[in-house]
């Protein structure tokens, strides 16, 4: 496995490498992105994983400082998973002037998370625009448990042509039903304790659905009640149609539920797809 720095060198690798299979990340990696490098592994001769703490992605009272640099970790995981080529490059390397051509994204990523996080698509899409151009993948593999974003990529690329394939890769999630997550790390052995609480809450809300609940402002309420009278600090709960991400139109039969909510200071997202079939049950 090859750990390439700048762009010069990874293009230098990939030349002859074949079609590219592309997981970009954040690093800190655990087993949810191990599960998007066997996807990617399904689909390419080459399997490359960036690692780019993206500072255009985080807002000025967020966690970009901090955020957790595990280069010799990650790449001794990447290495064991098969992966081909790590593509770590500084921040300097991305960004070599200030950015000034940036990707806007459709406005749906100003609801949900882009309600709470002003400007963070933008820099997802900005860097992925980036990084696609730089890697050239034919496939690249987003995990689904950042649901709004991998729908904001997909219309970035289907909008904008870009030559490739993107896959959604499910969650993986801990055996109490947390779902893995990088940010996980952040909680105290008290707060990971608590943290499942959120994803029964979409469960609940997922039943409900199944067994004809219709009234989604009470569904979200509910939820929302739920975690708050449990110590959570809610950013929202939301009912959505997976098909535009908007609030659903009657007579769906597939739905996508949305939270984000904070214990202490770590903020956690999660989501799930419901399918219900005619007959008003799974
Ligand atoms: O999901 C992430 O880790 C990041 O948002 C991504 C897609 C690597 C862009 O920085």
């Amino acid at each position: 496995m090859d750990v390439i720095h700048t762009i010069e060198a990874l293009q230098a690798r990939l030349r002859t490498a074949g079609p590219v299979a592309f997981v970009p990340t954040m690093g800190n990696l655990h087993a949810g992105h191990l599960a998007l490098v066997r996807s990617a592994r399904e689909h390419g001769a080459c399997v490359v994983v960036s690692i780019f703490v993206n500072p255009l992605q985080f807002g000025p009272t967020e966690d970009f400082q901090t955020y957790p640099r595990t280069l010799d970790a990650d790449c001794a995981q990447l290495k064991q998973a098969g992966v081909d080529v790590v593509f770590a490059p500084s921040v300097a390397e991305m960004y070599p002037t200030p950015q000034q051509v940036e990707i806007i994204p459709p406005p749906i990523a100003s609801e949900l998370c882009g309600a709470f996080r002003p400007g963070h698509f933008q820099g997802v899409t900005t860097v992925v625009a980036k990084l696609f151009n730089i890697v050239q993948p034919a496939v690249a593999v987003f995990g689904k448990k950042d649901y709004q974003q991998l729908f904001v990529i997909r219309a970035m690329v289907r909008e904008l042509n870009f030559p490739l394939r993107v896959i959604g890769a499910e969650t993986l999630r801990a055996e109490d039903g947390l779902a893995l997550s990088s940010r996980n790390g952040y909680l105290s052995a008290q707060d990971r304790q608590a943290a499942p609480r959120l994803y029964r809450a979409l469960c609940n809300i997922a039943d409900q659905l199944k067994s004809g609940g219709r009234d989604y402002v009470d569904l979200e309420g509910t939820a929302r009640r739920e975690l708050e009278s449990n110590g959570w600090r809610v950013d929202y709960v939301s009912v959505r149609d997976p098909n535009t991400l908007l609030p659903p139109i009657e007579g769906l039969n597939q739905y996508v539920v949305l939270c984000a909510a904070w214990l202490s200071a770590t903020r956690l997202i999660d989501n799930i797809e419901v399918s219900i079939d005619r007959a008003g049950s799974v």
